[in-house]
């Protein structure tokens, strides 16, 4: 395996791709190069691969993944929202991203094409995962629903803000002498609910985070929204929920509820693509 890195004038030289070529016709595994600074200071293709991403694809060739989801669209919505009250002040919550994170890298490494709707986070977008980066429940909204049109399946992990500031500042509010202890709210479109009205045979599964009645309040969602299962989470324990590595979870579908052992996320969402699977 090869992880090249050079000035972008070596990179593209014809005698470089010929030898590169000539190495993958001998069954040479290449990784990258990727894109950004050189040690040159040119801003070009050539700049080696991140570590992770070297180590990834080297287990990848050692430990091939089923690629059981080849050619299968799949929407993902993860993280929070931010809903501005004015331009340095937001409503949103304590999601980290990593449930909808793991999720776009394991579909994607089992082979499909994933579309991740993602809200402010500060973790990596995983390999081979197309990224929207949206910050508001709205372009949430706008950006899963264009995807869902080609998509196969749907998968909402994102903590979407429920209500948002029904008319946002365009400038600092002061509080000196404008009103910052009473902001007025509308109500957000629910994503899960609007992608299971339009899925047609198409499956979407949504989440729940509870801190109480953790698999009835999912049952009630389940009908309410319209979805296809919902993976409720206990996020009142430490080892589930925000920012945690693990998630204790239960499946809820009509076909009834499975209880699962404390996952960590990527197991978890490996379970969650089996059940794509097997529905
Ligand atoms: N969800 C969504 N759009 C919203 C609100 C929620 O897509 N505007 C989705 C979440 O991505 C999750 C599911 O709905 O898959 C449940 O989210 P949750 O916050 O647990 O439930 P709510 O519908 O917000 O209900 P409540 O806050 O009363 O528990």
């Amino acid at each position: 395996m090869i992880a090249p890195a050079m000035n972008n004038g070596m990179w593209k030289a014809p005698a470089t791709q010929a030898n590169m070529a000539t190495l993958r016709e001998h069954d040479v595994h290449v990784v990258g190069p990727g894109s950004g600074y050189l040690a040159c200071g040119d801003v070009d293709t050539g700049r080696m691969s991140e570590p992770e991403d070297i180590v990834e694809a080297v287990c990848e060739v050692l430990n091939p993944v089923q690629q059981d989801l080849a050619g299968k669209r799949i929407v993902i919505t993860a993280g929070p929202t931010h809903e501005p009250i004015d331009p340095v002040r937001f409503i949103g919550n304590r999601s980290s991203g990593k449930m909808g994170i793991a999720l776009a890298g394991e579909a994607a490494r089992r082979g499909a094409v994933v579309t991740l709707v993602l809200g402010p986070t500060s973790l990596d977008v995983p390999r081979g995962v197309e990224c929207v980066h949206v910050q508001t429940a709205s372009e949430m909204l706008k950006a899963a629903l264009s995807a869902f049109q080609t998509a196969d399946a749907a998968v909402c992990a994102a903590a979407v803000a429920d209500y948002t500031p029904a008319a946002p500042a365009d400038h600092k509010l002061k509080k000196a002498n404008e009103r910052l202890d009473r902001i007025e709210l509308v109500e957000t479109v629910d994503i899960l609910a609007e992608l299971s009205r339009q899925k047609g045979d198409r499956l979407v599964i949504g989440f729940a985070a509870e801190t109480d009645n953790v698999v009835e309040y999912a049952e009630r969602k389940l009908t309410r929204k319209g979805c296809d299962a919902i993976i409720a989470n206990d996020v009142s324990r430490a080892d589930s929920g925000f920012g945690t590595d693990t998630n204790k979870a239960w499946i809820v579908s009509i076909a009834g509820t499975q209880e699962l052992p404390v996952l960590t996320k990527p197991q978890l969402a490996d379970t969650i693509l089996d059940l794509l699977q097997n529905l």
